[in-house]
């Protein structure tokens, strides 16, 4: 709802900037209050861009690990993440926004065992602790699931605000902590 409403503020506010600029330019081309809406317009439009995109989360070299496989499946969570806050920018149909969620889903935890699984192959000391790290997140993802399907409010952005949080916070903290081991074993 709150989303919603800052939307119909923004249409109003454009819409509103828009017909000085036609009424100004119309009575004159000097006219001081058309050049401030056509001003006004431009930084609305422009600080939105910027606030959108702040939104979306980018791939920093400093999140690798060194090895390749697991770099790609975070570098595909991050853009399934991303297409999930188009889905809910965009209010798009919800069959949209749950496949989007699906996928988020789905990889993480196809990703979570090709992780579990190089690192109890390669004989990890902190195996179990890690394991247990992706099992918390997973039980928590599917209490917010469940406030999701149950169609309790802003559900969708708790969601998604967790899987960022969770996601950069676990790639640069745990992940990075079997990077050092995994590579002297000779996983790439
Ligand atoms: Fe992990
Ligand atoms: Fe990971």
């Amino acid at each position: 709802m709150g989303r919603n409403l800052i939307m119909l503020g923004m249409a109003i506010l454009v819409m509103t900037l828009i017909t000085f600029i036609i009424a100004g330019f119309m009575s004159g081309i000097s006219n001081p209050l058309a050049w401030l809406s056509l001003v006004s317009l431009i930084i609305v439009i422009v600080g939105h861009n910027k606030l959108v995109k702040r939104r979306y989360l980018i791939w920093k070299d400093s999140y690798s690990v060194g090895i390749e496989s697991i770099d790609n499946d975070h570098k595909k969570l991050i853009h399934l993440i991303n297409n999930l806050q188009t889905a809910i920018d965009f209010k798009t149909d919800v069959n949209f926004e749950k496949q989007t969620l699906d996928e988020v889903i789905n990889y993480t935890q196809y990703h979570f065992t090709r992780e579990e699984g190089l690192m109890e192959d390669n004989g990890y000391p902190e195996f179990e602790p890690h394991k247990a790290t992706h099992k918390k997140m997973i039980d928590q993802v599917n209490e917010l699931v469940q406030a999701y399907e149950k169609g309790e409010d802003g559900a969708i952005e708790s969601l998604l605000t967790f899987l960022k949080t969770w996601l950069i916070k676990h790639i640069n903290g745990t992940d990075q902590e079997y990077s050092e081991y995994l590579i002297s074993k000779g996983v790439k």
